[in-house]
C-alpha cells in the first residue's frame, strides 16, 4: 500500500462525506475522532454515558471546528448494554430545518470505543467491567449488524497479549490474560470473528498500546501514567514509579491511533473477513526514560526541574514490556505513525499545563 494512504484517504472523504457512529465519543479517544472526523466534514453521531467521559471534551471540540462541522454531530447520551440505545445511534438525523424534510442517513462506519478501561478498575470491580465491555459490545455488534454497517472498526488492547514473553508483540503469539480487563478484550476479538464468520460483519480490532494525548483525563484512580504524572509534576506533588523504573510500553500518540481508526474503516473486506492490528510506533520506552521526558518537557514552564520520583511495589496485572511489530497494520491498512513519543509530548504538553489551570484553580 502507498505511503500517503491517509492522506489520500482524508481527501476522499472530505470529498464524499460519509456517516460515522463514535461510541465512547465525549472520552479521550473518541473526542480525538470526533474532531478529527469533523474537520474532514463527515457527519458524526456520538454515544456516551459520560461514566468515564467529559463533556467538557466534547465543548473542547466544539471550539476546535467550525460550526458548520459542529452543526454535522449528533450526539446520543446513552448506554452501550442498552440494546435500544446502540440501534438508535446507527442513524444520523439531520437537525429539522424550517419548512424542511427532517434527511436521515444511516451509519457508514463504526469506530466503538466505548469500554471501562484500566486494568486495576477491573481487578477492583470485574463485574461492571464485563458488563459494558462484553455485554455492552455484544450490543454494539449486534446493532451494527442489523443496521449493515460497512466495518466495525473496535477499541481492542495490547492487553489481549498477556503473559506471552516475545517482543515485539506480534499479532498472532498471544499468551494467557493478567487480568479481568484483558479477558474482555479478548472476548470482543472472538465475538468480532464469530460476527465476521457467522453474519459477514466486516469487524477490525485495533490493539492499542498505551494512547497518550489530549483529552485523556488526568484526575481520578485509574488515570492513566502519563497525564497521572504531568498533573502530579504540576501539583509538585510525588511521581511514583510502580516497580525498578524499567518496565517498558510502547507509547503511541492519539493521532496515529485515529489514524488507524480511519484506516481501518476504509480497509478493504471480504465476507467473513475479522482483522486484528497493532497500534503503536514500535518503539519501547521505560517508565524512567518517561519520567525523564516529561519533567524535561515542562522545563520550559518552569515546573519540576530537580523532581525525583519514588519507587514502591510492582503493580498487579501489569505486564512487564510491551512494545509492538506494527508491521501487519502498516502492509495491510497503509499505517504510517506520524508522531513518536517525544513528538506526541511536544505536541501535547500546552494542553496539559492549560487542562490543569482550567482544573485545578
Ligand atoms: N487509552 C489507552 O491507552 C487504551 C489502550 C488500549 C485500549 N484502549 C481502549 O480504547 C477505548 C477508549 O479508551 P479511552 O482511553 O479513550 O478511555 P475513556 O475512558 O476516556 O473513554 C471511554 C468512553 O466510553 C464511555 N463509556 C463507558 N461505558 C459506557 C457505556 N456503558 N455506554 C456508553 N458509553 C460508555 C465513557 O464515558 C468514556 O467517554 C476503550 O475501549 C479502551 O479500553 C485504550
Amino acid at each position: 500500500m502507498e505511503a500517503n494512504t491517509y492522506a489520500h484517504l482524508k481527501v476522499r472523504l472530505a470529498a464524499t462525506p460519509c456517516t460515522w457512529l463514535v461510541t465512547g465519543v465525549a472520552g479521550f479517544i473518541g473526542s480525538n475522532l470526533l474532531e478529527t472526523l469533523l474537520r474532514l466534514d463527515q457527519r458524526v453521531v456520538g454515544l456516551d454515558n459520560f461514566s468515564t467521559g467529559h463533556r467538557r471534551n466534547l465543548c473542547e471540540v466544539e471550539a476546535l471546528v467550525s460550526p458548520r462541522q459542529w452543526a454535522k454531530f449528533q450526539f446520543i447520551e446513552g448506554d452501550i448494554r442498552t440494546l435500544e440505545h446502540c440501534r438508535s445511534a446507527m442513524l444520523f438525523r439531520e437537525p429539522q430545518r424550517k419548512g424542511a424534510a427532517v434527511d436521515v442517513y444511516p451509519v457508514d462506519f463504526v469506530l466503538h470505543q466505548a469500554a471501562l478501561g484500566s486494568v486495576p478498575r477491573s481487578l477492583e470491580d470485574p463485574i461492571s467491567t464485563h458488563s459494558v465491555n462484553i455485554s455492552g459490545f455484544l450490543n454494539m455488534l449486534v446493532a451494527a449488524r442489523d443496521a449493515q454497517v460497512k466495518t466495525f472498526v473496535y477499541a481492542a488492547s495490547s492487553s489481549t497479549y498477556g503473559d506471552y514473553p516475545g517482543l515485539p508483540k506480534v499479532e498472532e503469539n498471544i499468551g494467557k490474560p493478567l487480568s479481568p480487563y484483558a479477558v474482555t478484550k479478548y472476548a470482543n476479538e472472538l465475538y468480532a470473528d464469530v460476527f465476521a464468520r457467522c453474519y459477514g460483519v466486516h469487524a477490525v480490532g485495533l490493539r492499542y498500546f498505551n494512547v497518550f494525548g489530549p483529552r485523556q483525563d488526568p484526575n481520578g484512580a485509574y488515570a492513566a501514567v502519563i497525564p497521572r504524572w504531568i498533573a502530579a509534576l504540576l501539583r509538585r506533588e510525588t511521581v511514583y514509579i510502580n516497580g525498578d523504573g524499567e518496565t517498558s510500553r510502547d507509547f503511541c500518540y492519539v493521532a496515529n491511533a485515529v489514524q488507524a481508526n480511519l484506516l481501518a474503516a476504509a480497509s478493504e473486506s471480504q465476507q467473513g473477513d475479522s482483522q486484528v492490528y497493532n497500534i503503536a510506533v514500535g518503539d519501547r520506552t521505560t517508565l524512567s526514560t518517561l519520567f525523564q521526558l516529561l519533567r524535561d518537557g515542562l522545563g520550559p514552564y518552569g515546573i519540576a526541574a530537580d523532581t525525583e520520583p519514588v519507587h514502591r511495589a510492582f503493580r498487579a496485572g501489569d505486564v512487564r514490556h510491551s512494545q509492538a511489530d506494527i508491521g501487519k497494520a502498516k502492509r495491510l491498512l497503509g499505517y504510517r505513525p506520524t508522531h513518536r513519543i517525544r513528538d506526541g509530548l511536544a505536541e501535547a504538553m500546552h494542553w496539559y499545563v492549560q487542562m490543569h489551570q482550567a482544573l485545578d484553580v
